[in-house]
């Protein structure tokens, strides 16, 4: 098969991986950089231009859409989706998930568990901050990513000049309840087809309390309690997720799941796990277009 991984950074573990495992099964792989294609419609139908070159004989592509390039990258998911193209995500997925509120809304509409938050309206700031009584708030972008765009405040006076500061700059966030018996670590399960493939627990570094290995967080693995695999696996289905990456926090009430990542770090989870998660994405690739 023809098979395009649409990344950005061709040296980078998870494209040098997948690409790997793709020539071992003898698929011809290619990386295409988002920046050099080149959508149109003509006559009606979507054409695509890798560099000059026509594109017509792609079988599957990984989407691997970075958070800065989201309205291209999706729209060049949706082009290769009308081209007849297998892709392990789909557009809609990207775009869905890439805004933490609207995924919030999909999931728990599909009854996974999430922690309790709030869409900030300007208007009902003082109200809404309320609602947290003494506790902490987390403040968090809508469209952050790798703990870059969440914020922790120790009560609502705290909270406030961060949430007039970013509602001054524009910004689009949510409130969310602290989970504080999660002690800085979150479980970030790879699921493939409605299938858990590898998990690990995430701890966050000293004086932090965002797990990302990005923000300096150490992992190691784990096995799923049912009712943990059961709500990463109806996330990655609200979502139409073919491949993704599941973060949930273990609160006392049960699992509740922070996001649904499209584009998962492949580094971390594979050294952790020592779980070939390539070799998963490639195979169901192999059994859709068969
Ligand atoms: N409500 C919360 N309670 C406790 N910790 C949280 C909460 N929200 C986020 N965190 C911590 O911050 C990290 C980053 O948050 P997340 O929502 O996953 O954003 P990002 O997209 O930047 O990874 C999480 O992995 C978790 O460790
Ligand atoms: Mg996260």
């Amino acid at each position: 098969m023809n098979i395009a991984i649409l990344s950005r950074g061709y040296h980078l573990y998870s494209t040098q991986s997948l690409l790997k495992e793709g020539e071992k099964r003898n698929h011809t792989m290619e990386v295409f950089d988002p920046s050099f294609c080149r959508l149109s419609i003509q006559e009606g139908k979507p054409v695509l231009y890798y560099h000059d070159e026509k594109v017509d004989d792609l079988d599957a592509v990984i989407p691997r859409v970075g958070a800065s390039n989201t309205y291209y990258g999706s729209s060049l998911v949706r082009h290769l989706e009308a081209m007849q193209v297998f892709s392990t995500v789909s557009a809609q997925a990207i775009l869905d998930s890439r805004d933490k509120w609207t995924s919030f809304q999909i999931i728990s509409k599909a009854g996974v568990a999430v922690p309790h938050t709030i869409l900030v309206n300007p208007y009902l700031l003082e109200e809404q901050i309320a609602t947290f009584g003494k506790n902490p708030i987390i403040i968090k972008l809508l469209e952050g990513t790798h703990g870059q765009g969440v914020i922790l405040a120790k009560n609502a006076k705290e909270a406030m000049p961060i949430i007039e500061t970013l509602h001054a700059a524009k910004q689009k966030f949510v409130l969310q309840e602290y989970i504080q018996e999660s002690k800085g670590a979150d479980i970030r399960v790879i699921v493939v087809n409605g299938v858990v493939i590898a998990a690990m627990k995430r701890q966050c570094k000293e004086g932090d309390f965002r797990s990302n290995l990005h923000r300096g967080g150490s992992s190691q693995s784990l096995q799923l309690s049912r009712e943990e695999e059961a709500v990463a696996l109806k996330a990655a289905k609200a979502l139409q997720m073919g491949v993704c990456g599941v973060d949930i926090l273990q609160a006392e009430r049960g699992p509740l799941v922070l996001e649904v990542n499209s584009t998962p770090g492949l580094e971390g989870i594979e050294k952790t796990t020592r779980k070939n998660i390539s070799k998963s994405i490639i195979g169901y690739i192999e059994r859709n277009k068969r």
